[in-house]
């Protein structure tokens, strides 16, 4: 018998399971499909940016990520947790839920400080509360996360005596104080003033160049192009064009793509 057994050692190529795994992500409210059975796979140490028009479904599929929405099918992966969704699959218990979102942090559009807090507690709050980790601790890493995005000097102010750019930042810290697996940005900066943009971009690079595992959804074009491994395409509730920045916004192969980056051309040649 031939045996296909070679003696000399295979390199094994190393197991690669993406960080994030959206498989089948369908999505309703009443009569209307946000996502049509959406699949996306982010890799560990990637950062992949989701762009499309506004109604296509962005921020639901984000919030489908850490489980703010819960998808009506599909399944949802994030490191090792995996929850399924459908009519015959039962959610999984409240302390099931809280886990896994404690490994997928985000920041949101409108800064979502705690406003009685200060910058300092807000950012110790999920760990003191979700993670119950001691007050010393929760206190000593609060402030790293706060240094790692330029903030520790505001440390005892409240959200209203900070700018929306500080304030941002904070929101960043808070969600690195969790140590999340993964960190979603919903137009993090568009609610900013324009000359507070750049300063909450450059520490979501500077996580970048970190190795995070990143999902942005941004409008800021040169900034998807700098900081994506990959960009996603979104339309009506679907995944239409992914590649890289070069693929997607520099050479879009979709009609769709083209439309809808032709306005952000219009603007800056304007
Ligand atoms: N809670 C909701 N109830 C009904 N429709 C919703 C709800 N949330 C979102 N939608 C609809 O789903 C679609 C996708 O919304 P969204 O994910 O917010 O889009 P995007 O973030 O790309 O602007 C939109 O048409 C929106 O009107
Ligand atoms: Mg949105």
């Amino acid at each position: 018998m031939t045996s296909f057994v070679s003696d000399k050692p295979v390199a094994q190529p190393e197991p690669v399971s993406p960080m994030i795994q959206l498989t089948g992500i369908e999505k309703r409210y009443g009569n209307f499909t946000a996502l049509h059975r959406v699949s996306l796979d982010v890799m560990q140490g990637e950062v992949r940016v989701l762009i499309g028009p506004s109604g296509c479904g962005k921020s639901t599929l984000l919030r489908s990520i850490n489980l703010l929405e819960h998808p009506d099918g599909g399944t949802v992966r994030v490191g090792d947790d995996s929850i399924q969704f459908g009519p015959r699959t039962k959610l999984p218990r409240a302390k099931v839920l809280e886990r896994f979102r404690a490994g997928v942090g985000m920041v949101f559009q409108q800064f979502d400080l705690f406003p009685h807090m200060t910058a300092l507690e807000n950012v110790m709050s999920g760990p003191r509360f979700v993670k119950n980790t001691p007050l010393a601790q929760a206190r000593e890493f609060a402030l790293t996360m706060l240094a790692k995005v330029g903030m520790v000097e505001r440390a005892g102010q409240l959200p209203s005596q900070l700018s929306g750019g500080q304030q941002q930042r904070v929101a960043i810290a808070r969600a690195l104080a969790m140590q999340p697996k993964v960190i979603l940005f919903d137009e993090a900066t568009s609610a900013l003033d324009p000359e507070l943009v750049q300063e909450v971009l450059s520490v979501m690079k500077a996580l970048a160049r970190e190795g995070a595992t990143m999902v942005i959804v941004t409008h800021e074009m040169r900034f998807a192009r700098d900081v994506a491994d990959r960009v996603s395409f979104m339309d009506s509730g679907r995944i239409v064009e992914e590649g890289t920045p070069a693929e997607v916004i520099g050479h879009p192969g979709e009609e769709r793509t083209k439309a809808f980056l032709s306005h952000f051309r219009a603007l800056a040649a304007a």
